[in-house]
C-alpha cells in the first residue's frame, strides 16, 4: 500500500522522528503552533506528582534538548532535583500527533545559560519574574502580585532587574519520545530512545508499539 500522500511518515519509523524533531522545532518558533505550550510533569509536592502549561522557548535537535523558563520559586524547581526527569505532553490536533518527551532536567539560576536567555528576553516578559512573592504564595486579595509602580505598563530596563533574582532556564534532554498519530484507517504508535544523555544525537532505538 502506497503512504497516505497528507501523511507519508506513517508506516515509517525514521519519518515519523523526523516529523516529531519538525513540529518541536517548529512549536518552539510559531507562537500559534500547538506544540508552543506543552504541558510539563514533574514528580513531587502535596499529591506525589503535577503538572503545568509552559511556552516552550526551544528545541536543539541534535542534543535534543527542549528550554523553557520559570520562576526560580516555582514548585516544579523544587521538584526538579539534579537530573531528575521531566516529561513534555505535546498534542496537535490538526495533525492528530501526541508527542510525550521524557528526560533529565536541570535548572540554570546563575549562570551563562541564565544570563544569555535573560539578556534576550523582552522587558515584558521579564515583569512576570518582578513580583516579591513567589508563584502559589498565599495573597490576601485577588492580585497579580507585580508592584504596584509596574501594575498595566512594561518595566524599564532597570526596572526588570528586580525580577533577574527569580528567573531561571529549565533545560531537559530527550532520552526518551513516545510518538502517537491518530488516522482513521489505524492509529501509529512508535518509541525512540536514546541510551547517551549528553550532547549529540546518539544512537536512537526505533520501535513501533502498539497504539
Ligand atoms: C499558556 C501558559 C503558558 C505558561 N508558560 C509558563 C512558562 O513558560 N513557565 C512557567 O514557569 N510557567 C508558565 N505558565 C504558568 C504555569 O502553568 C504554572 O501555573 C506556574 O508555572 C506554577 O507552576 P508550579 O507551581 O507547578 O511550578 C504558563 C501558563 C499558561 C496558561
Amino acid at each position: 500500500m502506497s503512504p497516505r500522500p497528507d501523511a507519508p511518515f506513517k508506516d515509517d519509523l525514521k519519518l515519523s522522528l523526523q516529523r516529531a524533531f519538525d513540529m518541536l522545532a517548529r512549536g518552539a518558533k510559531n507562537r500559534r503552533s500547538p506544540f508552543h505550550t506543552p504541558v510539563f510533569a514533574t514528580q513531587g509536592g502535596q499529591f506525589g506528582v503535577d503538572a503545568r502549561t509552559v511556552v516552550l522557548r526551544e528545541f536543539v535537535a541534535d542534543r535534543r534538548r527542549l528550554r523553557f523558563h520559570t520562576d526560580t520559586r516555582t514548585q516544579k524547581c523544587a521538584h526538579v532535583t539534579d537530573k531528575s526527569n521531566g516529561l513534555f505532553v505535546f498534542y496537535d490536533p490538526g495533525a492528530r500527533i501526541q508527542l510525550r518527551a521524557y528526560g533529565p532536567c536541570s535548572l540554570h539560576m546563575d549562570d551563562q545559560v541564565a544570563d544569555d536567555a535573560w539578556a534576550q528576553s523582552q522587558h515584558f516578559s521579564r515583569r512576570c519574574y518582578m513580583a516579591p512573592e513567589g508563584p502559589g504564595s498565599l495573597a490576601t486579595g485577588p492580585t497579580s502580585g507585580l508592584p504596584e509602580a509596574v501594575e498595566g505598563r512594561v518595566p524599564t530596563e532597570e526596572e526588570t532587574l528586580a525580577g533577574r533574582p527569580h528567573f531561571s532556564v529549565m533545560l531537559t534532554t530527550i532520552t526518551s519520545l513516545d510518538w502517537l498519530f491518530l488516522a482513521h484507517d489505524g492509529h501509529r504508535r512508535a518509541r525512540f530512545s536514546w541510551d547517551q544523555e549528553g550532547d549529540g544525537t546518539g544512537s536512537c532505538r526505533k520501535e513501533w508499539l502498539i497504539p
